[in-house]
């Protein structure tokens, strides 16, 4: 059987071409020109002012998103990174505080605590690779101050155990949606839960504008918090130098502040999600369908499967030591595929590969924050085997871009190739 697989020579299943994971990316087009071109003809391009009488992209963006996911109110801002580190600091975080996050995300949602002025602590995720609620009690501290819940590849976290252990121990929750944007739990998307919900619009997200991010939340405070943290200390509000309505809306900020042009390209873009949404899950789902029952295989549990954005499909292998070789046997039936960790690359979605954090590295030598005079307890402290579970979860797990640009054909090939690998390795 083995002979049969393109590796050691057999027959290629897949000769269609592969499409790269750039869903909203490829998708730019004559809408995006319009708006693109609109800014351009107004030459109004920057969000607070320009000339009299035209409508701002960015606040016409804000105010549409917001009401696509159900949320009182939606602020844009530069990247997702901004938007973490805007959500954190308008939720109080700051000196002092520990902040729970996982050890498989992008590094940004990490880094984002450490920006904050805050330690981060790493919780495990669990076979759904997401948040283990199990392993966030056990690491509550007196110093705990926030979760980072990070939708990672594209599925919901266990919204129900989170906000229960949110509400329990006192916990602000910031959502990391970056890339899970329009993904849902029980109905609800994403962002909605926590106290504030961040995006990301970058290239290889699901809408796109090259860079781009978006905060939502549901309370005025925190908006206004948002606001003014985002815009270096509400600089350019309607009343620009009224005195602050309330202790703690007015304070020095930093500059996170979309530009119109963005703007512009992510309104035409947020109306191709639904369109790209559907795609993906039709094609997550045709695949998943063909390989659920393949033996040796286990597709990634989920919270709820409908939530899922379908933007991959990952599925564990028994062994460690097989994901190298079978990810080898897709590639070469035509079926861009990976492992995840090791595979024999540094990833900065793995806590193990972040050497700033683990060593604790920082621009200045009083290595703030994690010497903070203000962090009561023992001091935190890290270490590349410190999650053992999520590195054997990642260490079995293979993983395959879903771009909505495929066809059934395409689908079928891959489901093809995998059962073929899977029945001449496994
Ligand atoms: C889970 C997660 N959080 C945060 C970010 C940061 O997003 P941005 O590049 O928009 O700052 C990313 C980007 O890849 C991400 O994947």
């Amino acid at each position: 059987m083995k002979d049969q697989l393109a590796l050691y020579g057999g027959p290629k299943t897949k000769n269609t071409p592969a499409y790269p994971m750039y869903p909203g990316g490829l998708e730019i087009g004559e809408e995006e020109r319009k708006q693109v071109l609109e800014v351009l003809e107004n030459k109004y391009l920057f969000r607070y002012y320009g000339p009299k009488g035209v409508q701002s992209k960015v606040a016409l963006l804000e105010k549409e998103f917001a009401k696509k996911m159900g949320s009182r109110y939606a602020l844009a801002t530069t990247n997702c990174t901004g938007a973490l580190i805007t959500a954190l600091t308008a939720c109080g975080v700051g000196p002092g505080h520990e902040v729970l996050v996982t050890g498989y995300t992008f590094f940004a949602s990490c880094a984002a605590i450490v920006a904050a002025k805050a330690i981060p602590v790493i919780v495990e995720v669990d076979e759904t690779l997401t948040m283990d609620p199990v392993d966030v009690e056990k690491k509550i501290t007196p110093s705990t101050k926030a979760m980072v819940v990070v939708h990672m590849r594209g599925v919901p976290c266990d919204m129900d155990r989170i906000m229960a252990i949110a509400k329990k121990h006192n916990l602000m929750v910031i959502e990391d949606v970056a890339q899970a944007v329009g993904g849902t739990y029980k109905g609800k998307f994403l962002g909605t839960f926590g106290d504030c919900g961040c995006y990301s619009f970058q290239y290889h997200k699901t809408i796109t504008a090259g860079e781009g991010g978006m905060i939502v939340t549901n309370d005025q405070r925190l908006y206004d918090r948002c606001m003014g943290y985002h815009d270096t200390a509400a600089c350019w509000r309607p009343d620009r130098f009224a005195e602050q309505r309330y202790e703690g809306e007015l304070f020095c900020g930093t500059n996170y502040r979309m530009s119109e042009l963005t703007g512009a390209v992510m309104l035409a873009q947020l109306h191709k999600l639904d369109s790209l949404l559907s795609r993906m899950r039709k094609n997550q789902r045709r695949i998943i369908d063909q390989i659920k029952n393949t033996k040796g295989i286990k597709v990634r549990p989920s919270y709820d499967e409908k939530g899922d954005t379908g933007i991959c499909i990952m599925f564990y292998l028994e062994k460690k030591e097989l994901v190298q070789t079978f990810v080898e046997a897709l590639v070469a039936e035509g079926v861009p595929a990976g492992g995840v960790y090791n595979s024999g690359l540094p990833d900065w979605h793995i806590y193990a590969h972040w050497k700033h954090i683990i060593h604790k590295m920082t621009p200045t030598p009083e290595g703030c924050p994690w010497t903070c005079p203000y962090h009561k307890g023992p001091e935190v402290q890290y270490s590349e085997d410190m999650n053992p579970n999520t590195l054997e979860y990642l260490s079995r797990v293979v993983h395959l871009d879903i771009p909505p640009q495929m066809s059934d054909e395409d689908c079928d090939l891959t489901a093809k190739a995998i059962n073929k690998v899977a029945a001449a390795l496994l």
